[in-house]
């Protein structure tokens, strides 16, 4: 089973819209429901009613406050997304991490998030590669920061989304190739190794994102060795959204 997560990011306008992409969103995810998991990463402001008029598709969030008291003017806690029935919430997305979130306050939002049953999407990625490979204590820190006193029966309710901050959206530097994916995909479950065990580490889901096409979201998942993918823009195009599901269904 592949998992495969649309990030619809601030769009579409409108609920109306909202509404009409996340049935063709769903009539996607229904035809290929024995091999692909579909989730939708939406805004806040669509949540509630997509939830309640879409019953066939996981709904997930796109970030989550870190606060947890009442007094939180303009906050959404992960209560209040658990309130309205969410299941999934992306956390530390570089979007995100580049207006302040740091690997300790991600940690936060993942604890807050799993005690309020929602599966963690955890974003991790370099945002440049160098050549002596510092890129990887990067990845080293955010992954070791991010499980930091999370149980195995809890690592198991994440997903991992390695995105690097150079190929994400349209001011990506350039694509990243299959075998940079797969090098990080083995380096992360080799730090879920040392913190965890092996059998743990391989059960985890780790996907791909950053500039999903259609023309290489099979090599990720092939080559690369990424159990699945987090699909920006072109979850917003249903018809190419629909080939990019069929490329990775087995
Ligand atoms: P992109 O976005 O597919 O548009 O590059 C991926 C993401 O931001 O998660």
């Amino acid at each position: 089973m592949k998992v495969l997560i649309a990030n619809w990011k601030m769009a579409p306008q409108t609920s109306k819209q909202a509404l009409a992409l996340a049935s063709a969103t769903a009539a996607i995810g229904k035809k290929y429901k024995k091999s692909i998991q579909l989730i939708a990463c939406v805004p806040y402001l669509y949540l509630q009613t997509l939830i309640q008029k879409n019953k066939t598709l996981c709904f997930g969030a796109q970030n989550v406050s870190s606060h947890t008291a009442i007094a939180s003017t303009g906050e959404v806690g992960a209560s209040l997304l658990k309130g309205v029935g969410t299941t999934y919430c992306i956390v530390g997305h570089s979007e995100v991490r580049s207006q302040g979130d740091t690997n300790e306050l991600i940690r936060e939002k993942i604890n807050i998030l799993l005690s309020n049953s929602i599966s963690p999407i955890i974003c991790i990625g370099e945002r440049e590669r160098d050549e002596r490979g510092w890129y990887l204590s990067t990845i080293k820190d955010q992954v070791e920061s991010a499980f930091a006193g999370i149980s195995k029966q809890l690592l198991k309710k994440s997903i991992i989304a390695y995105e690097p901050v150079w190929a994400i959206g349209s001011e990506a530097l350039r694509e990243a190739t299959p075998a940079e994916c797969r090098e990080m995909v083995l380096f992360i479950r080799k730090l879920l190794t040392d913190m965890y065990d092996e059998k743990i580490a391989h059960s985890v889901t780790i996907l791909y994102g950053g500039s999903v096409t259609e023309q290489n979201a099979a090599l990720f998942v092939t080559e690369g060795a990424a159990d699945g993918l987090l699909v920006g823009r072109m979850s917003l195009e249903p018809k190419r959204f629909i080939t990019i599901a069929g490329r990775i269904a087995s």
